[in-house]
């Protein structure tokens, strides 16, 4: 059976992992936890990009070889992962033979099939970007940051066809409108295809470049990053095995915006279609994260936000709340550290932290640490139930369309009604009236359900929150949101120890560098 198969882009192997690199997997986490409680079977790719000339620089700076260098760029990228929770069923490196070999049957095929022919070229390359670049590329006179130094360059090289593709990538873009989300991403694809594609220059001379991929067919050339690394989410599901097709095509694509054009949506599609491959079914395209008002994130300004800071002093689950509370997808976002703190202490100190806790606190005190079952049903229970049942409907709908900060939104919202209702039904005054005794039990089990179903609801952003209520509800952790429903199945189970979701944080002892707004 096809799994529902999902890949991120994967990191280059020369910098540490910063807020980029953890939202794009905590994004692609959470949509792949929600399509697991929808009981899809999935498969969860995430990985290390680790040839070409940035690498090799990075790795002479430091005077290592370059394996060396990604060994350990590999370790804290994994450990980011774990650090961050991120349930990835796999983890590709460019460098495994798994995926070499896979590059080198694809360059064979073409090379065999014409597709790939040698030439002279003179023109403009960009040292930063790794590739040719042409005059139209400058804008307003000059060329882009990203593109670094801009040299001449007469080489002779080996060329991918990709011009050949160019209509059949137009037609195809156009009859598959859901190809690209969000669909204005789609449009600057068919934007950018109006002016004439150049083939691709697929390899680089060993004379300039020694760390990557050799050519199969000539071993004075190494292959070229992008044609490397893109062939990863192919490479790591068994291509060419009769297992292929139970993961490929990938269902969701989840990259930045930076690298849709033309590396996801040109090179990638053509050199599928090339290949006799199917395309990818969804190209997922989130913003960026900026600082300090819209600055980008760069080692020399020093702005650089390192969540592993973050997920050690507020927790994993804190961090990944706020970047997918905050981030539309598809839009840029701001990143700062008072914002952080303020959604920290109001959304989960105070709002979901503290109904858990004093609801554990009465349910200890008022009823022996056992969930009652609820004798009583007025508008007010009735109320939060069907707002809890509203909020499984939209929250559901929510994550199958990216949309976490609205998701979220509804799970609050319950969170914080479940609050009020406390509040009018005020427990400890009707635990002074012996004759209310089926109505205090009534208001704390009703609460605890609708505190169990934000839980449920919470376990794509927050997992391990969502495990620590449910233990400490004594509730039954193995919820599919298929059968999640208002019910009775609180009733009677033990409360499991008790234990402070969100600390509050004393700023004055705090290790954080402060981060100007
Ligand atoms: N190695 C290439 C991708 C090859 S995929 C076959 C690459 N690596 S990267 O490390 O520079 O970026 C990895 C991902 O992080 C990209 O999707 C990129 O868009 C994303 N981000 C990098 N900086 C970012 C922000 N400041 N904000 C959000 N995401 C950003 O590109």
């Amino acid at each position: 059976m096809k799994n529902f198969y999902l890949t991120t882009a994967i990191d280059y192997a020369n910098g540490a992992p910063h807020i980029g690199h953890a939202y794009e997997k905590i994004l692609s986490d959470a949509i792949i936890r929600s399509r697991r409680l929808e009981g899809m079977a999935c498969h969860f790719l995430t990985g290390l990009d680790e040839h070409g000339q940035k690498v090799q620089e990075t790795a002479d700076k430091q005077g290592v070889e370059p394996e060396q260098l990604c060994d350990g760029v590999a370790e804290k990228f994994q450990a980011l992962c774990r650090n961050l929770n991120i349930s990835n069923d796999d983890y590709i490196r460019t460098t495994q033979r798994r995926h070499t070999e896979v590059v080198g049957r694809i360059l064979m095929d073409f090379h065999g099939r014409g597709e790939i022919y040698k030439a002279e070229y003179r023109g403009l390359y960009s040292v930063r970007a790794e590739r040719f670049v042409l005059e139209r590329d400058r804008i307003d006179g000059h060329w882009p940051e990203d593109f670094g130094e801009v040299v001449e360059l007469c080489e002779t090289n080996y060329f991918f066809r990709l011009s050949k593709y160019q209509d059949w990538l137009i037609d195809f873009l156009r009859s598959h409108e859901d190809f690209i989300f969000p669909d204005f991403r789609r449009k600057q694809v068919l934007e950018f295809l109006r002016e004439p594609l150049n083939d691709l220059c697929i390899s680089r001379p060993k004379a300039r470049l020694r760390w990557g991929i050799e050519l199969p067919f000539d071993g004075d050339y190494v292959t070229y990053v992008w044609f490397d690394a893109l062939i990863n989410y192919i490479s790591a599901v068994g291509y060419g095995s009769e297992h292929f097709s139970d993961r490929w095509p990938a269902d969701i694509q989840v990259i930045g915006k930076d690298i849709l054009v033309p590396a996801h949506a040109v090179y990638w599609p053509i050199m599928l279609h090339a290949a006799g491959i199917p395309p990818p079914r969804k190209l997922l395209v989130h913003g960026w994260w900026l600082v300090r008002g819209g600055e980008k994130m760069s080692k020399s300004l020093g702005n650089v936000v390192n969540p592993l800071d973050y997920a050690g002093s507020y927790g994993a689950d804190a961090f990944r709340y706020f970047v997918l509370r905050e981030m539309v997808v598809g839009q840029d976002s701001n990143f700062t550290h008072e914002l952080f703190l303020s959604h920290y202490t109001a959304d989960l100190a105070d709002d979901l932290g503290n109904l858990l806790s004093r609801l554990i606190h009465m349910l200890g005190r008022y009823c022996g640490g056992i969930i009652p079952a609820v004798e009583l049903e007025e508008t007010e229970e009735k109320n939060l139930r069907s707002l809890a049942e509203t909020a499984i409907s939209r929250v559901r709908i929510h994550c199958g369309s990216y949309e976490f900060s609205l998701a979220l939104e509804a799970i609050f919202e319950l969170v914080r009604e479940t609050n009020r209702y406390v509040e009018r039904r005020s427990p400890w005054k009707l635990a002074q009236n012996p004759a209310a005794g089926p109505a205090l039990r009534s208001s704390l089990a009703t609460a605890a359900e609708a505190l169990r179903i934000g839980a449920a609801l919470l376990i794509p952003v927050m997992p391990g929150t969502a495990e620590k209520i449910f233990r400490q509800l004594g509730a039954d952790p193995a919820v599919r949101w298929l059968d999640l429903c208002w019910g009775t199945s609180l009733a009677g189970k033990k409360l499991g120890a008790g234990e402070v979701l969100f600390p509050k944080i004393l700023e004055a002892n705090h290790a954080l560098p402060q981060m100007p707004a």
